[in-house]
C-alpha cells in the first residue's frame, strides 16, 4: 500500500497541495483526477521522489520513502507520461529493455519478457520492435510506453493522463487493454486523468482534487451516488450515472413502500386497499415482511369472493429481483417476461421495494428532463 500522510507541497508561499491523506489500495487502479493545475501531477511525481513534499509522510508497504535510494525507487516502478517520453534516438526494443538492461538481468530473460510485453500491448514484435519511436502512430507510442513501464515487472505503475492525447478511438481502446491488462497482471497503478468518463471506467477508488485539496476518495459508483459537495457534483455532473448503466442499481429506482397485504386479510378488504392506493396488485407478506405472493386485481373480477383470503387467489410464482442488481439485468428480466411489476426481495426474501413499469418511466425519463433543463 501506498500512504500519504498530511502531504503539502509549496512553491515560496505559494501552496500546491495542503493536507493530502491518502491510502492507495495494492493491485487496483486508483486515479487521480482533477481540474488542469489542482496538482495532480505533483502528487504523483512525489511517490517516486520526481519532486519531495515540503512535509508529510509518503510510505510504501510502511516504508518512508525517503529512506530509499530515489533512483532505485523510481527503477522499481512504471512511469507513464503524456508524452510518452521513450528514447527518439533508441529504437523500441531499446526503449522497452533499457531499465532491465541496466540492472543486467538475463539477455534471455530479457528478449523473452520483450515479446510477451508487445504481445500485451497488442504490438506485433515483428514489426516493430527495430522501429524508432517516430516511425509510430500516437497510440502505438503510447502502447510501447506502457509495455516499457511494465517491462521490468515493477509492483507499481505511475500513469500521467497516458491517454489524454490521442484521439476518442485511440484513447477508448487503451483504456480498454489497461483495464484487461490489469486483469492479468495485478499491479497498483495510480492513473491521473481529467476525464471523469475514462475515470469511471478504468479505476477501483477515484480521488477527486480541488485546488491542491483531496476533496473525495471513494468507489466510481458511490461518487457518481453521492458526490461530497457541490464541486464534485459539477465536476461529476448530474447525469453522469446514465452513461454508466451498470452502475445503477434497482435500489435506487425502486419504489421503498410497496402497498401490502397479509395471506389472512380478506379480498373485500384487500379490493378496498387496492383501490384506496390506487395500485392493481399488492405485495403478500407474513409478520416477517416474507414476501409470500402477488396478489393481482385481475384475478378477483367475476369471482365470489365472499369469505375468502388473500391466500385463496395468491399468485405464487413470481418473479424477483435483489436491490443489488443493475437496471440493465433488471431491464433484461422486464422484457423477456413481458412483466409490469416486480417485488424487489434481499437475499431472505423480505421485501424491500417494488418496480413498475412506471415507476422504471419516471426514472428513465428523469435523465431527459435534467437534461433539458441544462
Ligand atoms: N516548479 C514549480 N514552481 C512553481 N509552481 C509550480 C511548479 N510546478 C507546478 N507548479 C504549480 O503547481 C500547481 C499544480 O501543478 P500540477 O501538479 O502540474 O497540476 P495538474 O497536474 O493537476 O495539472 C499549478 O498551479 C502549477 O502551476
Ligand atoms: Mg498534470
Amino acid at each position: 500500500m501506498i500512504r500519504l500522510e498530511n502531504v503539502s507541497k509549496n512553491y515560496k508561499d505559494k501552496k500546491i497541495l495542503q493536507n493530502i491523506n491518502l491510502e492507495i489500495q495494492d493491485n487496483a487502479i486508483t486515479t487521480l483526477i482533477g481540474e488542469s493545475g489542482c496538482g495532480k501531477t505533483t502528487t504523483l511525481k512525489m511517490i517516486n521522489r520526481l519532486i519531495e513534499p515540503s512535509s508529510g509522510t509518503i510510505t510504501i508497504d510502511g516504508q518512508d520513502i525517503r529512506k530509499k535510494n530515489p533512483i532505485a525507487l523510481r527503477r522499481s516502478m512504471g512511469y507513464v507520461i503524456q508524452q510518452t517520453g521513450l528514447f527518439p534516438h533508441m529504437t523500441i526494443r531499446q526503449n522497452i529493455e533499457l531499465i532491465s538492461k541496466i540492472e543486467k538481468k538475463d539477455p534471455k530473460k530479457i528478449k523473452e519478457r520483450t515479446l510477451e510485453m508487445m504481445e500485451m500491448v497488442g504490438l506485433n514484435a515483428e514489426e516493430y520492435l527495430d522501429r524508432y519511436p517516430s516511425e509510430l502512430s500516437g497510440g502505438q507510442q503510447q502502447r510501447v510506453g506502457i509495455a516499457r513501464a511494465f517491462a521490468s515487472d515493477p509492483k507499481i505503475v505511475l500513469m500521467d493522463e497516458p491517454f489524454s492525447a490521442l484521439d476518442p478511438l485511440t484513447r477508448s481502446s487503451l483504456q480498454d487493454e489497461l483495464i484487461h491488462l490489469q486483469e492479468n497482471y495485478h499491479k497498483t497503478i495510480v492513473f491521473v486523468t481529467h476525464d471523469m468518463d475514462e475515470a469511471i471506467k478504468i479505476s477501483d477508488k477515484i480521488a477527486i482534487m480541488d485546488g491542491g485539496k483531496l476533496v473525495q476518495y471513494d468507489t466510481p459508483e458511490n461518487i457518481l451516488k453521492h458526490p461530497a459537495n457541490d464541486f464534485v457534483r459539477t465536476f461529476v455532473g448530474n447525469k453522469r450515472i446514465w452513461t454508466s448503466p451498470n452502475l445503477i442499481r434497482v435500489e435506487d429506482i425502486m419504489m421503498d413502500h410497496p402497498v401490502t397485504c397479509k395471506p389472512n386479510f380478506s379480498i373485500f378488504y384487500c379490493l378496498n386497499k387496492m383501490k384506496m392506493s390506487h395500485v392493481d396488485t399488492l405485495m403478500v407478506v407474513d409478520e416477517k415482511k416474507k414476501l409470500q405472493g402477488i396478489l393481482y386485481a385481475s384475478s378477483l373480477t367475476n369471482v365470489n369472493y365472499e369469505n375468502k383470503k388473500a391466500r385463496d387467489f395468491i399468485e405464487n410464482d413470481f418473479l424477483s429481483v435483489h436491490p443489488e442488481d443493475s437496471i440493465i439485468d433488471l431491464l433484461k428480466i422486464i422484457d423477456e417476461n413481458k412483466i409490469s411489476t416486480m417485488p424487489v426481495v434481499d437475499h431472505k426474501g423480505i421485501l424491500k421495494g417494488l418496480i413498475t413499469r412506471s415507476s422504471l418511466l419516471t426514472s428513465l425519463s428523469q435523465q431527459f428532463l435534467e437534461k433539458e433543463e441544462q
